[in-house]
């Protein structure tokens, strides 16, 4: 499996996404990044998956907040075909005009839920081809225990202990093979944020866009 190339433009901005089960703090984590990057001077963005756009409300409909989970193959499509417009309307404008890009879930959030449903993981690969590869791409990884607690009772269709621990087998996986750099989201939100902020500013130096 190979994360696909692009040969259209990125422009100079770059590209993070931020991944992990529900309740994980990773829409904290995002929100964070981008305050602490916006405060250094940076002109950076927020946004997330499923998108604001008409797919994403559709997703949130009828895959989120229906009874029982849909059919894979569908989740999987719908999801594909959501990024798509996300990555034409909203993050390909944004990385063209320099801006550093936080997703909150991208294409990692398909391989592991899609895949933990038995999707095969180069299938989901290949329907999200257009994706752009992201320059930075953050696994908080929490164990389900632990978020179980967080969990209340109205739980959406994903969110159950069983399915979210295969989903947490795929996103370690996808760590195991580089795909995914893993923070441990197990401690205090400060010592989290800090660590995901050291890693951006990582990548940031390593395109020569570090501010000093
Ligand atoms: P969230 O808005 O709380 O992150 O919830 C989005 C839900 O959608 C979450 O349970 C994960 C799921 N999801 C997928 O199953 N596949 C995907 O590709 C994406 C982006 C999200």
């Amino acid at each position: 499996m190979s994360v696909a190339k692009s040969g259209r433009t990125r422009g100079r901005g770059l590209l993070v996404c931020i991944e992990g089960l529900d309740k994980s703090g990773k829409t904290t984590h995002s929100r964070l990044l981008v305050k602490d990057l916006n405060e250094m001077g940076y002109d950076a963005v927020y946004t997330r998956e499923p998108s604001l756009g008409e797919v994403g409300r559709l997703i949130r409909k009828i895959i989120l907040h229906g009874w029982r989970r849909a059919p894979p193959v569908l989740e999987a499509v719908l999801f594909a075909a959501d990024r798509f417009d996300h990555v034409e309307k909203e993050i390909k404008p944004a990385l063209e005009e320099g801006k550093i890009v936080v997703s909150d879930r991208y294409l990692y959030s398909s391989l592991a839920y899609q895949g933990a449903s038995g999707l095969d993981l180069d299938w989901i690969m290949e329907i999200n081809r257009f994706a752009l590869p992201p320059d930075l791409a953050i696994y908080i990884d929490v164990p389900v225990e632990v978020l179980a607690k967080r969990m209340g009772e109205k739980r959406s269709v994903m969110e159950w202990p069983r399915i979210q621990s295969e989903v947490r087998k795929v996103y370690l996986k996808l760590v195991k093979k580089g795909f995914l750099v893993p923070v441990d989201g197990n401690r205090p939100v400060e010592e989290v944020s800090r660590e995901i902020l050291s890693l951006v500013l990582e990548r940031l130096k390593g395109k020569g866009r570090l501010r000093v």
